[in-house]
């Protein structure tokens, strides 16, 4: 993996994800700095994982060869803006943005100097190790710098790259905003469970299980996700009784309707920040 130096400008939950994930596959701790305007996060780092720490974002943007952008994105402008640094050092450097919804096209406007942007969209699960983050390149990204963008993401899971920049929003649909619609059918389930008579404790621990024993399932085979559904679905039997329930009520269909309506927003809100 690169071994160059990476600024994280805010030292917040993604950021101590991150950096977890990078110390521990490990990147060596002396090439990584955080900058956040209070300190006690920053001890937390520094305390943990032998990071150089800073309040001062323009010292830890001046030793970095990559500098993850990770403030909340309505932060993003007045971070930048109050820089006081010479930007032209920004055309040697690669940014990547971790703020949703901040496209390309604005994040190249508040860094004044041209410069290569990456624009990424994890997921919560990130937090955990288990993210799942779509990456866009801007055009002045070099095959280096997206390889080394794409070996910093996977330090908190998986990564896929967008070709267009609205394959950014796609991916917010398809996973940013996903695990939500993951925990609202395991509420369904949950809910049920209760109405059935088993206490909370036992149905969450239920669904839980339910869905982690599913979803290895899925990973470990090879065969398609469609047909495990039909391994698992005897004719005629309960499977089958509760599949054409939901299949009744389209969930294919419900499915894909609001994946469309989180692309609309993600459209609609891009244009707003
Ligand atoms: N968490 C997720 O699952 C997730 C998923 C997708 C995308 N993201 C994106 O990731 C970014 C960070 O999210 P997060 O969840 O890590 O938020 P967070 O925990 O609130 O972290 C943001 C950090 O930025 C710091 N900060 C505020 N102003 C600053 C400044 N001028 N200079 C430097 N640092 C500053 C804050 O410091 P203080 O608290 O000390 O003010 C805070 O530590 C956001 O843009 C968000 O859209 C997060």
């Amino acid at each position: 993996m690169t071994q160059k130096t990476i600024a994280f400008i805010g030292a917040g939950n993604m950021s101590a994800s991150i950096i977890a994930g990078l110390v521990k596959n490990g990147y060596p701790a002396d090439n990584i700095i955080a900058s956040n305007p209070s300190t006690p996060k920053l001890d937390a780092l520094s305390a943990q994982h032998s990071i150089k720490t800073t309040t001062d974002n323009n010292q830890a943007i001046e030793q970095a060869d990559v500098i993850i952008l990770s403030v909340k994105p309505q932060m993003m402008a007045g971070m930048l803006g109050d820089l006081s640094i010479d930007k032209s050092i920004f055309s040697h450097k690669l940014f990547i943005s971790i703020a949703a919804g901040l496209p390309v096209s604005r994040l190249e406007e508040l860094l004044v100097t041209p410069t290569a942007v990456v624009r990424t969209m994890p997921n919560t699960p990130s937090l955990l190790g288990l993210g799942m983050t779509g990456l866009y390149a801007s055009a002045a990204v070099s095959a280096e710098q997206k390889q080394v963008a794409e070996e910093i993401m996977q330090a908190v899971g998986k990564t896929v790259w967008v070709e267009e920049e609205s394959g950014i929003d796609k991916i917010t649909a398809l996973a940013g905003s996903a695990p939500a619609y993951f925990f609202l059918f395991m509420e369904g389930m949950e809910s049920k469970a209760i109405e059935l008579g088993f206490s909370p404790e036992a149905a969450r621990e239920i669904v839980s299980q339910v869905a982690t024993g599913s979803t290895e399932m899925v990973r470990q085979n090879d065969i398609s996700i469609a047909q495990l559904r039909t391994n698992v679905t005897s004719k005629g039997g309960t499977t089958a009784a509760a599949l054409n329930s939901f299949n009744d009520s389209n969930l294919t269909g419900i499915t894909a309707k609001a994946m469309d309506a989180a692309i609309a927003r993600a459209e609609e809100m891009a244009k707003t920040i």
